[in-house]
């Protein structure tokens, strides 16, 4: 869809989203940009499973889901976490409206590999003319990653994969991942340009590890000719000026953008 922007906020820096996020927002919302936003919620999710007893585990990066697992991350992230976020659109006057996956079949998913992960989903089909309705009367989408088979089985579908998906299926002009780091980090600084190659290579060589792992993957697979670019950008800081964003541009090839 023509200049519209996917941000997918991750639940690591959602206590901590400056104000110059939303002044960010605020103007290419007034530029007249469609704004779609995914969210995470790992610590939320993570002190909530703890508080109730629930052992969870990470693997590559993806938290293992099982059935009773399943049932707290839904309450957490399509609950508390989706609503916190609305909320604070609101008090800078941005009109979100939350969702998860499952309302208007927005994330078909399946399990990705049942055995290992449990619950644990993949996108099968984005219902993209679902969120084509609230963009067009300029309403901001915001969207808890929780997905639904067709016998209405739900999955937990890691943030930044749904962010993905979703911008391949709106044909996104943008995919930003903002996160608590100020983008992919090598021996302790920023990576400002990485290919596909380059990101395979540091994901082999073990310096992307953990949450970082599907935040890549999930660019990768979103770059497109219509995308050529995919950014990861802290959201601790301003990560948007003159113009430009500042954080690690992940491109198919060296000098596409
Ligand atoms: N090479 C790397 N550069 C930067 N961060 C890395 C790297 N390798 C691993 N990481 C880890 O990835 C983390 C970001 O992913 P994480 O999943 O924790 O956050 P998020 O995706 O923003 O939040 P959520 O999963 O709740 O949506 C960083 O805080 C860091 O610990
Ligand atoms: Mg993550």
């Amino acid at each position: 869809m023509e200049g519209t922007i996917v941000i997918k906020c991750g639940g690591s820096v959602l206590n901590e989203l400056s104000s110059s996020f939303f002044q960010s927002l605020q103007a290419l919302h007034a530029q007249g940009k469609n704004i779609v936003i995914v969210h995470g919620g790992g610590p939320e999710i993570g002190q909530m499973l703890k508080q109730l007893a629930i052992e969870s585990e990470f693997v590559n990066g993806l938290r293992k889901t099982t059935k009773e697992g399943l049932d707290v991350v839904e309450m957490v992230l399509a609950g508390k976490v989706n609503k916190q976020l609305v909320s604070l659109l609101w008090q800078y006057h941005l009109p979100g409206v939350g969702v998860s996956g499952v309302d208007g079949r927005l994330l078909e998913a399946a399990p990705l590999d049942l055995e290992r992960l449990g619950y644990v989903g993949t996108v099968t089909r984005v219902n993209a003319s679902f969120l084509a309705h609230f963009l067009r009367v300029r309403y901001i989408p915001v969207i808890a990653p929780i997905g639904c088979d067709q016998n209405g089985q739900k999955y937990n579908i890691n943030a930044d994969t749904a962010a993905g998906a979703i911008a391949k299926a709106l044909r996104a002009q943008q995919l930003i991942f903002v996160t608590d780091v100020p983008g992919v980090l090598h021996n302790g600084s920023l990576v400002e340009y990485a290919t596909a190659e380059e990101i395979e290579k540091m994901i082999e060589d073990g310096i992307i590890s953990g949450g970082m792992i599907p935040k890549v993957k999930a660019a990768l697979s979103a770059l497109s000719d219509s995308l050529p670019e995919v950014m990861i950008v802290s959201g601790k800081h301003s990560f948007y000026s003159e113009g430009k964003l500042h954080g690690t541009s992940i491109q198919k090839e060296a000098g596409v953008c």
